[in-house]
């Protein structure tokens, strides 16, 4: 695929995802999106959910998302960066957090 950018959905998360115990998880919205996805997040929010797994609320975040604790300032900045040039979708996912 050429552009993956401009497929349907890119990035804008609801892929259903299993947990090692075989739950139901569902990824998130990166896109910009300022309601449903990272719009108001900043740079340093960003970093900590890759670096610490916690979402801009300091809540952490669960499998199969990992914390990347091993990723530089240089790579954080540049997947950041990335993220500001692909189009915004609104979607809401259902993160359930009530389930565990
Ligand atoms: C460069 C790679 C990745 C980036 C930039 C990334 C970014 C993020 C961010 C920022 C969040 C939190 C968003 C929020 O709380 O609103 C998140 C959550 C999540 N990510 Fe990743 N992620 C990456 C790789 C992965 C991979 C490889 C997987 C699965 C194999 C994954 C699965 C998930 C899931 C399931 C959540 C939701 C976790 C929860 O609700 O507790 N991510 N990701």
């Amino acid at each position: 695929m050429e552009f993956p950018e401009k497929t349907p959905g890119y990035c804008g998360g609801g892929n259903k995802m299993l947990t090692l115990e075989g739950k139901e998880r569902f990824t998130a919205n990166i896109t910009g999106d300022e309601e449903t996805g990272l719009g108001r997040w900043t740079l340093e929010d960003f970093s900590k959910a890759m670096r610490e797994a916690k979402n801009k609320e300091g809540k952490t975040l669960r499998e199969p998302m990992l914390p990347y604790n091993g990723m530089t300032d240089l790579e954080v900045k540049a997947i950041w960066a990335y993220l500001q040039t692909i189009p915004k979708i609104k979607n809401v996912v259902d993160r359930r957090w009530d389930q565990d």
